[in-house]
């Protein structure tokens, strides 16, 4: 039901930007392949545009009409491209194998920089293990803050519920700079790696260097909190499970009811505890832009930009140079701006020829160009 649902979601996020599952397509069944270094979808089939033009996109046939129309059907391997997420049943785990050693030997490569020798975490970032998974667990039924409060040490092998969970976010999130870009074989044998310094067992077996993880071993893992995780979200009672915890006001808060006068004197007020605290995100997302100008100095192509060009420049959709982008734009202005006019009129890739608006004058589009030139100076 879960699944159907994210595909749902999946087709109105893609009808709503038109765009860029490419950085999606990771080697989970979907069919993709390497063009000009770029991993491309759809096995790299080009979509006629216009003028012997084409795209990777297979075009909203309305946009060449004039005007950008928004949305299309995504086709059935952009789904299967952005549908990569494991579930705790297995769906959407993929053969593969990978061993501790080898883990051991990625592990040091590409992930001990931020998590720290075997796992131990520090200076922000999260460990994956704390020791013996067994002895660090305890129930999440007790997770209230309060003087008895007890709840397990929030590491993969003591905390999470399932080990699907820490394959799909390897695969999809790991190394943090650089997501997408492990094999799965490799996720594998990192999983394999965290498996066994956590000192969790799999069917009674310890996993010593030698040990081969594949995706039949993977299945029989049971996480010791499997049950202690409340409310227990997985399973077709899930949403039962979390409304009827929810609905109960004794599994969190202070265990009373109050709308009034509640906070007299020191306010007992216990919440749920979120032991976060100590993890700095590592790295800014902020964008040095320039500052926006005033009304006065507003160039003519501003508004041509926001109304027809942003849907792509402002979010790199499609790896549309970003708007602002010293460096992107640095790049494109470097082969001279006859040369860019040009491609913003007859289209480049997946850049429609004025972008998508062919009502837009000649003259229009290229000073919505210097605009946008401008503005990466
Ligand atoms: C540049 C730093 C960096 C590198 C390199 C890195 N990670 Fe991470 N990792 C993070 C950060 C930051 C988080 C927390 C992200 C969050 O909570 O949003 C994280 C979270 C995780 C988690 C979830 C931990 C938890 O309990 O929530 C796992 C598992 C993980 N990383 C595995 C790996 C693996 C495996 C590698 C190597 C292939 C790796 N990471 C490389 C920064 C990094
Ligand atoms: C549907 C998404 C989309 C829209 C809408 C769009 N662009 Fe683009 N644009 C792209 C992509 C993708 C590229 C990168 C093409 C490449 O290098 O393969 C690009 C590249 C460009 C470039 C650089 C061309 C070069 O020489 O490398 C310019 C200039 C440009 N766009 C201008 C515009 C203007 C002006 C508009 C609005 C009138 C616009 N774009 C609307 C997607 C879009």
């Amino acid at each position: 039901m879960f699944k159907s649902y994210r595909k749902v979601l999946i087709s109105a996020v893609l009808s709503a930007a038109t765009v860029s599952t490419m950085a999606f397509a990771a080697d989970t069944g979907a069919s993709h392949t390497y063009k000009n270094g770029k991993k491309v979808i759809d096995g790299g089939v080009t979509y006629p545009i216009k003028s012997g033009k084409t795209s990777v996109y297979r075009v909203n046939e309305d946009t060449l009409k004039g005007g950008f129309t928004f949305g299309r059907k995504p086709t059935p391997n952009e789904i299967k491209a952005w549908d990569i997420d494991v579930m705790p049943d297995g769906t959407g785990l993929p053969e593969g194998h990978g061993t501790v050693e080898e883990g051991d030997d990625l592990y040091e490569e590409k992930c001990v920089v931020c998590h720290g020798d075997f796992g131990s975490g520090g200076g922000g970032y999260p460990s994956l293990a704390k020791g013996n998974a067994y002895e660090g667990q305890k129930t999440l039924k007790n997770q209230r803050t309060g003087p008895d409060m007890d709840g397990p040490i929030r590491v993969f092998g003591t905390y999470w519920p399932q080990a699907s969970t820490l394959w799909w976010y390897i695969k999809t999130g790991m190394p943090h700079p650089a997501p997408l870009s492990l094999t799965n074989d490799q996720v594998y044998a990192l999983c394999a790696y965290i498996i066994s310094i956590n000192e969790l067992k799999i069917d009674g077996e310890e996993l010593d260097d030698d040990y081969d993880l594949n995706r039949a071993k993977f299945m029989k893992i049971v996480m010791p909190n499997k049950d202690g995780f409340v409310p227990k979200i997985d399973g077709p009672k899930g949403l039962d499970n979390a409304r009827e915890f929810f609905n109960n006001y004794k599994n969190y808060g202070n265990g009373t009811r109050c709308m009034k006068d509640c906070f007299q004197g020191e306010p007992k007020l216990a919440r749920i505890k979120v032991e976060m605290k100590d993890f700095l995100p590592p790295m800014s997302v902020a964008r040095d832009l320039p500052k926006e100008e005033g009304q006065a100095k507003a160039s003519p192509g501003k508004a041509i930009y926001e109304s027809t060009c942003a849907v792509c420049h402002d979010s790199g959709a499609a790896g549309a140079p970003v708007f602002g982008d010293k460096e992107a734009w640095a790049k494109v202005t470097k082969k001279g701006i006859e040369a860019v006019y040009k491609n913003a009129l007859n289209g480049k890739g997946a850049m429609p020829p004025h972008g998508g608006k062919m009502s837009l004058k000649d003259d229009e589009v290229k000073a919505t160009v210097d605009y946008m030139v401008s503005k990466a100076k």
